[in-house]
């Protein structure tokens, strides 16, 4: 029968000073598997493996984290270095759906997960691990199966480094006319004073590098909304200094500096490869859902402050509400960019309308969020459902797509639900 790697990274069990309530009123954001956990311990060297963090997937909100909204400039003095790492509760859902395809092997990947997956040699790897260190960290998994020529689901290397740089991912999309804001790397404090010059009133959309007010401003490498709070929505250039030097201070990365999408917002599954890749109902964001007055954005606030467990935020629409015409554009948009990042199996791409109507990419996540509650409004396994398919069966579509590509057979002559963990160093 077939031999499954499964590829993870578990949130560590002890977390003293996280801000749970930010995690368990959290849905996830999309990526949840790039959910932050915010947390005020130091960096360390490498999680406790095989740890349990099921339990505190929900917590009452803090007082710490009401705080904090009060203070959105405080984000910055928390750490959430295992924000983007899966709770124990997905991956037991994840083993379990995996199961009728093959003997799953559990390879957590820290440590010496190299020599652990090298004497494992499985016929293909099921890869959610969302890495640890730097900009590549996503990609490091799927390098190491290619360096010893093992098959693995989802995207490459390159795809997962690339989508991990938003502006990187931008001027990709731009090359190959595929819609995104018109946009700005600033690197550094100095650039400032040149994107002061850049920025215009007018109507002069793309023009000679112009940017149009209101604009948008985010760290580059992130996910989960760090860095994204209301005050990311600049009017003015004074604002817009100011938020992009905040930026920059406290994220220590280049900030993007976007036109801001003033349209409706939506996030798309894709599952599959080639022709046959297909958009599974669109998730609508319903703005209206929010505290009156706040800025039309699925932000730091929405994601984690006025979502809660006895009030969740009712925010996502699946399907969403709109006739067939924009249904399509947006498919239409989302498959060209998951082509042209070379996306492979699945991924879930936000999208939203600029003012003329026309879909736009936000962002691409290769690596999407897969929280098996239904209740926990993860909206890759959402659209799943709308669609009609169990939370089993989206697990199971991905790794039969990847299993394809790569003429792998899956199951296999009296497969067994049998597991074992290659035992960690
Ligand atoms: N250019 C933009 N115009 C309007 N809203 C934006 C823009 N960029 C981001 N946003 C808002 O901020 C949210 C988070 O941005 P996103 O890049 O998706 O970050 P994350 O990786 O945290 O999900 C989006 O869902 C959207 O509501
Ligand atoms: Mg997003």
């Amino acid at each position: 029968m077939t031999r499954i790697g499964f590829a993870y990274n578990q949130k560590p069990e002890s977390n003293p000073l996280h801000l749970t309530d930010a995690e368990s009123t959290r849905t996830e954001d999309e990526p949840s598997s790039r959910r932050r956990k915010w947390t005020r311990r130091p960096r360390v060297a490498e999680p406790a493996p095989g740890s349990d963090q099921g339990s505190s997937e929900r917590r009452a909100p803090s007082a710490e984290t009401r705080s904090l909204s009060e203070h959105p400039a405080h984000l910055t003095t928390v750490n959430d270095e295992y924000a983007e790492w899966d709770l124990s509760s997905t991956i037991d859902a994840v083993e379990h759906a995996l199961e009728p395809l093959g003997e799953v092997i559990r390879l957590e990947a820290v440590g010496d997960f190299p020599e652990r997956l090298r004497l494992a040699r499985p016929d293909i790897v099921y890869n959610i691990a969302e890495g640890f260190h730097g900009a590549n960290r996503e990609a490091h998994v799927p390098a190491i199966c290619e360096f010893y020529g093992l098959p693995y689901s989802g995207s490459d290397p390159w795809t997962l480094s690339l989508c991990l740089d938003k502006a990187r991912t931008k001027e990709f999309l731009a090359y190959n006319r595929v819609p995104t804001a018109p946009f700005v790397l600033v690197r550094a404090e100095h650039e400032v004073s040149s994107l002061m010059e850049r920025v215009t009133t007018r109507r002069l959309r793309g023009v000679n590098g112009r940017l149009r007010l209101p604009l948008f401003v985010k760290p580059v490498h992130e996910g989960s909304s760090k860095g994204i709070t209301e005050r990311n929505f600049c009017r003015t250039p004074a604002e817009l200094a100011e938020v992009t030097l905040f930026l920059l201070e406290h994220y220590k990365q280049p900030v993007l500096v976007e036109e801001y999408l003033p349209g409706a917002e939506f996030t798309c599954a894709v599952l599959g490869n080639g022709a046959g890749a297909r958009v599974l109902p669109i998730v609508g964001m319903r703005f209206d859902a929010l505290p009156e007055g706040s800025i039309p954005v699925y932000g730091f606030e929405a994601k984690w402050l006025w979502d809660r467990p006895e009030d969740p935020l009712q925010i996502f629409e699946c399907p969403a509400q709109i006739d067939s015409a924009l249904q399509s554009r947006i498919e239409q948009v989302t498959l060209a960019a998951y082509y042209v990042l070379g996306c492979r199996d699945w991924s879930r791409i936000d999208i939203r309308l600029d003012a003329d109507g026309v879909p736009n990419i936000v962002e691409v996540n290769p690596l999407p969020g897969i929280l098996p509650n239904a209740q926990d409004n993860s909206c890759f396994p959402k659209a799943a459902r709308a669609a009609g398919m169990t939370y089993d069966e989206l697990i199971q579509a991905s790794l039969r797509h990847a299993a394809e590509r790569q003429n792998i057979r899956l199951g296999g002559k009296g497969a067994r639900r049998t597991r074992r963990t290659a035992a960690l160093g």
